[in-house]
């Protein structure tokens, strides 16, 4: 059974991606640490972490910063994402950021803490009925994100 360990390792250095971005988190506020890595179409890794603002509203989550760190750097076809939050039980993504992952093609999404405890979810577990680009853009379902 090649494929599921090949997919074990490449979810274990995506896990250890975004402990190591979840470092870099600017948090004073909540003082919740989060990091976030995300893994392309083509096999590359992005990661981002939390970053929050006086102005509280104005603060990012990790998820949205590394997806849009990939976006930005001319990646629009993604497929998983893992984040490292803070806390004792795995953190799942907020309902702005699934909805984000839905826009681009991520499937599954692994939760970690920083001690390890590992959680994996399909997008489509996590937000069952996005809205989808598809419906605005009326190319097919999959099809291509310019
Ligand atoms: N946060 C994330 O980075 N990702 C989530 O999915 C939920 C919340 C951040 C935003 C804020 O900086 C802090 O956690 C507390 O809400």
């Amino acid at each position: 059974m090649t494929t599921p360990k090949r997919d074990t390792a490449s979810n274990d250095s995506l896990i250890a991606a975004a402990r190591r971005a979840r470092l870099n988190a600017y948090a004073p506020y909540s003082k919740f640490r989060v990091g976030a890595a995300v893994l392309s179409a083509d096999g590359q890794v992005f990661t981002g972490a939390n970053v929050e603002n006086a102005s509280y509203g104005l603060s990012h989550c990790a998820e949205r910063v590394a997806i849009h760190q990939a976006v930005a750097a001319g990646h629009r076809n993604l497929r998983t994402v893992a984040v490292v939050a803070d806390g004792e039980e795995a953190t799942m993504p907020c309902g702005a950021c699934r909805q984000v992952m839905a826009e681009f093609g991520i499937r599954k999404v692994i939760v970690a803490t920083p001690k390890g405890r590992t959680r994996t979810r399909t997008l489509k577990q996590l937000l069952a009925e996005p809205f989808l680009p598809e419906r605005l853009l009326g190319f097919p379902k999959g099809g291509r994100r310019s």
